[in-house]
């Protein structure tokens, strides 16, 4: 059996895939499952599954998958101001056997525009878009119009990324990114912490609990003390780190969630660079390979959550592929649980989860009666 192409269009560029996307040949179920209500940062949400930051473009995209069952939605990264993506391709299939180990990466994984995955198990990709955005005047009319197009239940959050600009630090710019998100009517900001640090020490701003603690304490400032906050990190390989992250930032937010893309250099089959051009000699991995590296870093942030009595939540992301990886999220520790490439190859993940959910609440039943 293969798996049907994915929604978003890989061969495309992102402002065809902006512009024309999704282009869905299924059939939207008629009817949702319906589960117990859950709270999701104190907003009622139908379920504890979404999908993070990446595959939802505009309002189109949030509009179908709201559609397809998907209840937490996350609005792909969007800043202050325009930015463009790079060129195509963004995507690519990358060959790898079981699970990528992180500290392993520094060999170079081999990349291809095509291939025929026969199960979910084999999608493994790499995405380089270099977070583009639209210009404020655009994103925030259509993050308005998002909000309009979801359902009850459902929840629109925001990604936001901030950068130094002129006569403003990186933790003004991203405040001000995360007003104007709240501004437009998401119910929610995740702020994107796993983009580079451009004052700090090298590599990515939660990799550095200071600056990431100065940050979040600017944004909390800016959206105020009681609307849901979300920071978005990467890969952390031990407990130390983690709850030294956790102690900067827990008294400003309210959930995190873990992890990006593993970065890793992709070449394609001749040895050559597989992406082109300037910054994208290394690229985020995706999909099926990282989810062992995600659950243990859910794992890690669960332990220094429950180490420092923090209130906040835990969602889960990485490699989730199936209904079976939805539950290993929940049981390492994860409160809610979003896919990006299962949800880009498999729309019909939220709608099975939900049937599985279904099924056993009736088996429970039955225990009980
Ligand atoms: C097409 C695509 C675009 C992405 N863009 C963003 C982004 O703009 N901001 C962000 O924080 N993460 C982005 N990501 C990373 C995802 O949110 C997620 O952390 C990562 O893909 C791991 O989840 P997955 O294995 O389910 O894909 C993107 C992922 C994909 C596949």
């Amino acid at each position: 059996m293969q798996i049907p192409e994915p929604v978003y269009n890989i061969e495309r560029s992102y402002e065809d895939n902006y512009r024309d996307g999704p282009v869905f040949h299924g059939r939207v179920p008629a009817s949702m499952p319906a589960g117990p209500e859950v709270s999701f940062l104190g907003i009622p949400a139908n379920s504890r599954l979404g999908i993070p930051a990446g595959p939802l473009l505009n309002s189109d995209w949030i509009a179908f998958y709201a559609k397809m069952g998907f209840d937490l939605l996350v609005y792909k990264t969007v800043r202050t101001h325009a930015h463009p993506s790079y060129p195509p391709p963004n995507c690519l299939y990358v060959s790898v056997s079981g699970d990528l180990a992180p500290g392993s990466l520094s060999t170079p994984l081999i990349g291809s525009p095509r291939m025929e995955p026969s199960s979910m198990r084999d999608i493994t990709i790499t995405n380089s878009f270099g977070m583009p955005s639209q210009d404020p005047s655009v994103w925030q009319e259509d993050v308005s119009r998002a909000r309009q197009r979801i359902g009850p239940g459902q929840v629109l959050i925001v990604s936001v990324v901030g950068t130094e600009r002129e006569g403003e630090s990186i933790a003004e710019n991203f405040a001000r990114a995360a007003k104007m998100a709240k501004e437009s009517g998401a119910h929610a900001i995740e702020v994107n912490f796993s983009c580079p640090n451009v004052k700090g020490t090298e590599g990515q701003i939660f990799q550095d609990p200071e600056s990431a603690g100065r940050v979040a304490r600017m944004v909390r400032k800016a959206i105020g003390p009681e609307f849901p906050l979300i920071v978005k990190v990467g890969y952390i390989g031990n407990d130390d780190e983690a709850v030294a992250l956790l102690r900067e930032i827990g008294p400003s937010v309210n959930a995190i969630a873990a992890i990006n893309t593993l970065s890793a250099t992709v070449i394609n089959p001749e040895g050559r660079p597989a992406l082109p051009g300037p910054g994208r000699e290394r690229s985020g991995i995706c999909g099926n390979g990282i989810r062992k590296a995600a659950l243990e870093v859910v794992s890690r942030i669960s332990r220094g959550i429950g180490a420092l009595k923090l209130p906040l939540s835990l969602i889960g992301v990485g490699g989730l592929m199936t209904v079976e990886d939805y539950d290993l999220f929940l049981s390492s520790g994860a409160d809610f649980a979003m896919t990006a490439t299962g949800a880009m190859w498999d729309p019909y993940l939220a709608y099975h989860q939900k049937q599985q959910n279904l099924r056993h609440e009736g088996i429970e039943k039955g225990h009980h009666d």
